[in-house]
């Protein structure tokens, strides 16, 4: 039951954060402060009489990353650090009415993980919940704040920085003008892209936005599969990808076998000026993945004409698509861990609503030639 496109039976309002269990939260925030610009926003940690973890909540614009890493042997995170090193742990959104969220939720067939409960401090009190979804993944449902509304009809009263339980922390980063995330992409084993999808669709009252086929998405090596899963106001979307029959191994099975898994694949975050943050975060030091030049040959046959010098796109690398909307530019990183695991897409939207499909030979074959150089391939 594929629901209409207008429904929002969770009322899920946005991603209010994504929380990553990293070995080393200190250094993964020193490396989102001065490669990707973001500001460190908030802290929990020994100094605030937490013995159990430190977090560190990076922002920039309406991104919000969670770093947390444990402080003793015996917490969850380790087993999940042992078998899927860093990675996205949470998706979280923020509602309005967690209870009736979390409710409906586990009703239409989630996986509880945490019944409603409330986080309080001394600035107020905030409730959540969670669900399990693909692999070791969640989703938390933050509930809004609503001043002066403390515990009445489960409203969240919350005025401290972040969460209950942290500090702020405010080291203003250089930014790079991202802006928030556009959408985020989970792995799923062979065969189960159609249940995840179904997941989205019964539980979270998601559409099917797009689907690509191996016909679509395919070199002579590998291939992938795609549905793209999106909320009915279109603010989240999370396309799933399973591996494709290929003749060597599937990008989306190197990821399998590194993160042992099902997982958050990439997050692509939005950008204004695509041209100004990818400059930057060259010159920060991310790394990018590179498409040849010969890439650029049926750009103007394919795309037309750009608002952007197509020097400055070729100097910088970048993808370029059209859909019937628009057009795109994009890039992506390589993976920000060792394990060819968790990468990063930059974005600018010129009208286009689709997701670079013009782009995904190219774009594989770089992949490949990457996967070959880890004897992945
Ligand atoms: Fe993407």
């Amino acid at each position: 039951m594929d629901s209409t496109p207008m429904d929002n039976p969770l009322q899920l309002k946005r991603i209010h954060h994504v929380e990553f269990w990293v070995g080393n939260a200190k250094q993964a925030a020193y490396y989102y402060h001065k490669a990707f610009g973001f500001d460190y926003f908030a802290y929990r940690g020994l100094e605030t009489q937490n013995r159990e973890l430190t977090s560190y909540v990076m922002r920039q614009n309406d991104i919000h990353l969670v770093l947390t890493t444990p402080m003793h042997p015996e917490h969850e995170i380790n087993a999940h650090l042992v078998r899927h090193g860093d990675g996205v742990r949470d998706i979280a959104f923020e509602v309005d009415d967690v209870d009736f969220s979390w409710g409906e939720a586990v009703r239409r067939g989630a996986v509880p993980y945490q019944e409603p409960h409330w986080s309080e401090d001394s600035f107020g009190k905030v409730r959540r919940a969670s669900i399990h979804t693909y692999g070791d993944t969640i989703h938390s449902f933050i509930g809004a704040t609503v001043p002066g509304a403390a515990g009445s009809n489960g409203h969240s009263d919350y005025n401290g920085v972040f969460l209950p339980g942290y500090i702020e922390k405010h080291i203003p980063g250089a930014g790079c003008g991202l802006i928030r995330i556009d959408h985020m992409v989970g792995n799923v084993e062979l065969g189960k892209m159609q249940f995840w999808a179904d997941f989205y669709s019964n539980v979270m009252g998601f559409h099917r936005y797009i689907t690509f086929d191996d016909k679509d998405i395919s070199t002579e090596y590998s291939a992938l599969m795609s549905i793209v899963m999106s909320s009915g106001n279109y603010v989240i979307k999370f396309p799933i990808n399973e591996p494709a029959a290929g003749k060597k191994k599937s990008q989306i099975e190197e990821y399998l076998d590194f993160y042992h898994g099902p997982g958050v694949q990439h997050i692509a975050l939005l950008t204004k000026d695509i041209l100004e943050t990818v400059d930057t975060l060259r010159k920060n030091g991310v790394e990018f993945l590179r498409v040849p030049e010969t890439y650029y040959e049926d750009v103007p046959e394919r795309v037309g004409t750009i608002q952007e010098p197509m020097d400055e796109v070729k100097r910088l690398n970048l993808l370029v698509d059209r859909d019937e909307d628009g057009y795109l530019l994009q890039l992506f990183s390589k993976p920000v861990e060792d394990r060819p695991t968790l990468f990063y897409e930059i974005i600018q939207r010129r009208g286009a609503k689709g997701f670079g499909k013009g782009n995904f030979k190219a774009l594989f074959e770089s992949i490949e030639r990457e996967q070959a150089l880890r004897g992945n391939l």
